[in-house]
């Protein structure tokens, strides 16, 4: 079967690390064989932004349905205001393809240390689920006396029982297909009295439906404390869109590099193509030096195969991908000095082994 994959690269790294991952999946369905891609690129990005006056042609989003997957780089540049190019292109596109799920898996990978003393890779392994479509990242609010002593802005929060509903139900049937069964929710509702209540008091209902999981309930603040010292004690992680965009660096940190870390932005309903991209920004500092460490956009692809159904495929692919690490061909955010085409390779040439 032939799969139509829509590919924003982007800016920054996200233009090499799409290159790599495009290549890696060409690889990988030559090899395996049951299925094809075909990647079409669009040209969306802050270089764009600046020659036409917006990121997304007004049919933007019509033109993305048509495929059956989205891969993305990473979008924001330093000469555009990154809430320009975050509301240009990334969070519409989440927003109107309902992908209201974002899946963040860690764990650390073969040949990957972890900076936490007394953390073997066993005991890190998480599914962070965020909620990607409302909350913290709505969009709402608004500035009044602007450029004066009086300035007020306001940034509100969204809560929706429907919202709510759907995102802890993903969690907990992902907790439900691990084996530990196990899900910790995070909330901030001792500060903050209306929407984090709605959120906890949700939970409760939801949890109900579940008597097989087993839960607990952390304050945000406290959750990273405990993801430090005691990472044996998680398992699947639900939080809001601001909470796990935070958490989900943390996890990335805690796993070896932000540059390992995966995600997806999902339609749970498949009405709509979903998104993977790895979780890490166009990173300008590193941009154009061929050091990007392309592993975090390997493991977004491997996750796209999945949700395309190739579940096999997307285990060799993540095998290959941990051959690589362990074999220390690393980039330098993992204390190796190998360059993003010199990755690529090997796990191409892991793949053909197969
Ligand atoms: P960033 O993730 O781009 O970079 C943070 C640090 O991690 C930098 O030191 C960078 O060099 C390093 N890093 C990131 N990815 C790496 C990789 N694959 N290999 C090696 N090192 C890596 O976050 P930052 O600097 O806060 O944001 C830069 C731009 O990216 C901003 O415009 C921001 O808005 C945007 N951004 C976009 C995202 C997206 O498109 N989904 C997500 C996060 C940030
Ligand atoms: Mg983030």
């Amino acid at each position: 079967r032939i799969f139509r994959i829509a590919c924003i690269p982007g800016d920054g790294i996200g233009i090499d690390i799409t290159k790599a991952a495009i290549k890696v999946l060409q690889k990988l369905s030559d090899t395996v064989g049951t299925f094809t891609f075909d990647f079409e690129i669009f040209d969306w990005s802050s270089t764009t932004f600046k020659e036409r006056g917006y990121y997304m042609p007004p049919d933007g989003f019509e033109q993305l349905k048509a495929y059956d997957a989205i891969y993305f780089g990473a979008v924001g540049w330093p000469d555009v205001p990154d809430h320009i190019s975050l509301w240009g292109l990334i969070l519409p596109i989440r927003n109107s393809l309902n992908q209201y799920v974002n899946v963040r898996p860690t764990r650390i990978l073969r040949g990957i240390t972890s900076p936490l003393s007394n953390c073997p890779p066993t005991s890190l392994n998480w599914v962070i689920i965020r909620e990607n479509s409302e909350g913290e990242y709505a969009g709402h609010g608004g500035t009044t006396h602007a450029h004066s002593s009086h300035t007020i802005a306001t940034e509100v929060s969204i809560f929706t029982r429907i919202g709510c509903e759907r995102i802890f139900r993903f969690a907990f049937e992902t907790a439900r297909s691990r084996p530990r069964k196990k899900l910790t929710m995070v909330t901030k509702s001792n500060a903050q009295r209306h929407g984090m209540v709605l959120w906890d008091q949700i939970f409760a209902e939801i949890k109900e439906e579940y008597p097989d999981v087993e839960v607990d309930k952390m304050l945000v603040d406290a959750m990273t404390v405990r993801m430090v010292l005691h990472p044996q004690s998680l398992d699947t992680i639900v939080a809001t869109n601001l909470h796990a965009d935070i958490l989900s660096d943390l996890a990335a940190a805690l796993s070896g590099s932000i540059g390992i870390a995966a995600s997806s932005n999902l339609d749970p309903t498949r009405e709509n193509p979903s998104m993977f991209e790895p979780i890490h920004g166009s990173a300008p500092d590193i941009a154009g030096k061929g050091i990007a460490n392309p592993v975090g956009a390997f493991w977004s692809a491997a996750e796209m195969v999945r949700w395309l159904g190739f579940e096999e495929a997307a285990n060799v692919l993540m095998e290959c991908v941990e051959n690589v690490t362990e074999a220390s061909i690393k980039t330098r955010d993992l204390g190796g000095e190998k360059g993003t085409e010199e990755v690529t390779e090997a796990v191409c040439l892991e793949i053909e082994k197969v």
